[in-house]
């Protein structure tokens, strides 16, 4: 088969599941996967030949994709804040909206020129906490998560980015043994109730892992609960506090943390306009407070 003859097979064999462009896109991802040749080598020669041992790399990728499979888990590489990240069906695949988060505390953490120390929960891919290392070089970045699994493509990944990361595995919801204390702590915890499952796309709920997404409908603050005590204990006084969110609970979550005795409560958009990512202040006057 030519170039040309497997981009037709992957629209014909695609094209009730997804969109025409997406279908093109996956098509040249893996392309420059398998081939290392880019969009414009293809347009330049159509009828290139692949070889049998890549026709059937694109055909079991074929495969994966009818199965809606996302690709990124096929090529097992995710781009985020414009760094390669592997990733696996162990670890929720980097978001957009998270990047902007990063952006954020990226930015905020610049303008202070001071030597920062971030934490990083519930860590996943290590997207956050690599992408702000490998950003913030004078930062000292510590970064846990409750899976092993996780954990090890985190190390792996902030290797491949070549930043220096303290790893923790542990329970959230449970950890006493930390001991150190921050300026910043971030985290994108689960945040998607059962009741929203039946918005979510098959890509998600048959591939990503569930105790990266849920959390019980009956308790859907669980861990900003969670972290928010945590940080009480854990944040130097001034440090600061910031959560992607679930667009839904977006007045809980500010009330929660007002409540918390938090200061200077931000809340702010994502690119597709819904609410998503909070900051808050830790001030020492919170510490009496319960909740
Ligand atoms: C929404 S994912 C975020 C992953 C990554 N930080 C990102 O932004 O793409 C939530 C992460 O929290 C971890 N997690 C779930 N329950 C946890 C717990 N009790 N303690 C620590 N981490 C937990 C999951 O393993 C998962 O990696």
């Amino acid at each position: 088969m030519t170039n040309l003859q497997i981009k037709n097979k992957f629209q014909k064999e695609l094209s009730g599941l997804y969109p025409k462009e997406e279908i093109s896109s996956f098509f040249y991802l893996l392309a420059e996967e398998y081939l290392q040749i880019r969009r414009v080598d293809i347009a330049l020669d159509p009828d290139k030949k692949v070889s049998e041992q890549d026709q059937n790399k694109f055909l079991s990728a074929l495969s994966r994709l009818m199965e809606e499979e996302p690709v990124q888990y096929i090529i097992g590489v995710s781009y985020f804040y414009d760094l390669p990240f592997k990733v696996n069906n162990k670890v929720l695949i980097p978001r957009p909206e998270t990047e902007q988060l990063v952006d954020w505390i990226i930015k905020i953490s610049k303008t202070k020129n001071e030597k920062v120390k971030i934490l990083d929960i519930g860590t996943g891919s290590g997207c956050i906490a690599v992408s702000l290392a490998k950003n913030l070089p004078e930062t000292e970045v510590w970064a846990l998560d409750i899976s092993e699994n996780a954990i090890s493509i985190a190390k792996e990944n902030a290797k491949i980015n070549q930043t220096d990361i303290h790893f923790i595995k542990t329970d959230i919801l449970t950890t006493k043994n930390i001991v150190e204390r921050f300026d910043v702590i971030v985290s994108n915890p689960p945040y998607v109730r059962e009741l929203e499952k039946e918005k979510m796309k098959n890509n998600v709920l048959k591939f990503e892992p569930e105790l990266a997404l849920f959390v019980e409908d009956e308790d859907p603050l669980l861990f900003y609960k969670k972290i928010a005590d945590f940080a009480k204990d854990h944040l130097i006084a001034g440090g600061e506090l910031f959560f992607e969110i679930n667009q839904y609970q977006a007045e809980n979550t500010l009330k929660m943390l007002k409540n918390k005795g938090f200061q200077n409560i931000e809340l702010r958009k994502d690119i597709f306009g819904n609410d998503r990512m909070i900051r808050a202040v830790y001030s020492t006057s919170a510490k009496g407070i319960a909740d």
